[in-house]
């Protein structure tokens, strides 16, 4: 039987993505033009050049994801954008482009929750996920834990209070000097150094929402105190901290939950201690991981393309229109 395609946009944030993807999250094309270089002397990311940037690359972009692909435009079913959450003025170069498209090649346009593209970015080109499971949503814009029982129905047993991790990751790597994005950067630090400064675990028992201001900020009173800090040490014991909370919640949520296997996505999924650990948390409890690859661990539209499907399949006429946040409870 013939693989199905889509076209796949995803502008959310800072990077302008399209792919070309079947049914079967086969990924026939990929193409990402990054704007770290545009953000990192701001520690994060400038909506306004955001938006910006993603007015030149979005073009470029789709010309190359189509002749890398293989395919034309009439092989293509759909083209899923990504509709929200995310940064309004960039999701409209997104919205936009694939309007236009969708009207000149008449092809239907579908609004992808780009949550729902996180989860999805796990069966990217093989794994196929077992349900129930218990899903960690960690990226720049969310943090999140939810308990899945169908790729459709799930409850969200917690989020973040305050910052986000990926946002934590980046405001300390900041502190220390680093650019943005700064989380890759931290690992490696983290790697050479030890976790000797003991910065607080924020909301470590109490139930599955997250917090992570304070350990920002005990990071900063920290550095303020100790001006001859060990970089590697302070990216070393941020992590410990991070990695204590989220092995403690999750182990919960494993005994209260008796899920079949452990998501995790988002970029801040890309942490190979990170993926260690949860990968060692699972093996005690005989769980499966189910975990996107690296380079699809952040913001692409590849995993946008392949949730387009999720709509079509049941029918749903999901409109693209630009959401700076959605309903938790609706991806
Ligand atoms: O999913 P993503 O690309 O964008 C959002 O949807 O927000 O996540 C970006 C975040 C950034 O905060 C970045 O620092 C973090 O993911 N990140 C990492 C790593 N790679 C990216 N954090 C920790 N370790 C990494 N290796
Ligand atoms: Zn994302």
């Amino acid at each position: 039987m013939k693989d199905r395609l889509v076209l796949g946009i995803e502008t959310s944030c800072d990077d302008t993505s399209v792919a070309v993807v079947a049914e079967s999250g086969r990924i026939l094309s990929s193409v990402r033009i990054n704007q770290d270089k545009i953000h990192e002397k701001f520690g994060g990311v400038y909506p306004e050049f955001a938006s910006r940037a993603h007015i030149f690359n979005i073009i470029p972009c789709v010309d190359e994801a189509l002749e890398k692909s293989g395919v034309t435009v009439n092989d293509l079913e759909a083209i899923g954008v990504t509709s929200g959450p995310g940064l309004v003025g960039s999701l409209l170069v997104g919205i936009n482009t694939a309007t236009a498209l969708g009207r000149s090649w008449q092809k239907p346009v579908i609004g992808i929750n780009h949550l729902r593209g996180h989860v999805r970015s796990v069966e990217l080109e093989e794994a196929e996920i077992t349900y129930p499971s218990l899903m960690l949503l960690i990226s720049g814009g969310h943090t999140m834990l939810c308990f899945m029982q169908s790729r459709d129905e799930f409850s969200v047993l917690g989020e973040t209070r305050d910052d986000s991790l990926g946002e934590a990751y980046d405001k300390v790597g900041r502190m220390i000097g680093l650019s943005y994005p700064a989380g890759p950067m931290m690992d490696k630090l983290a790697d050479s150094g030890s976790p000797t400064i003991k910065f607080p675990r924020p909301l470590l028992r109490e139930g599955y929402e997250f917090s992570f201001a304070g350990l920002k900020s005990s990071v900063r009173r920290y550095l303020e105190k100790n001006p001859d800090y060990v970089q590697e040490d302070v990216a070393a014991s941020f992590a410990a901290s991070v990695i204590d909370i989220l092995s403690f919640k999750l182990e919960k949520a494993v005994q209260e939950f008796a899920p079949k296997g452990i998501i995790m996505v988002g970029g801040v999924a890309a942490s190979p201690p990170l993926r260690k650990v949860v990968q060692d948390l699972c093996d005690d409890h005989q769980v499966s991981l189910f975990l996107p690859p690296i380079k699809w661990s952040t913001d692409n539209a590849a995993m946008i393309a392949l949730a387009t499907f999720d709509y079509l399949n049941q029918g749903i006429d999901s409109p693209p229109t630009p959401r700076y946040r959605l309903p938790v409870n609706a991806f």
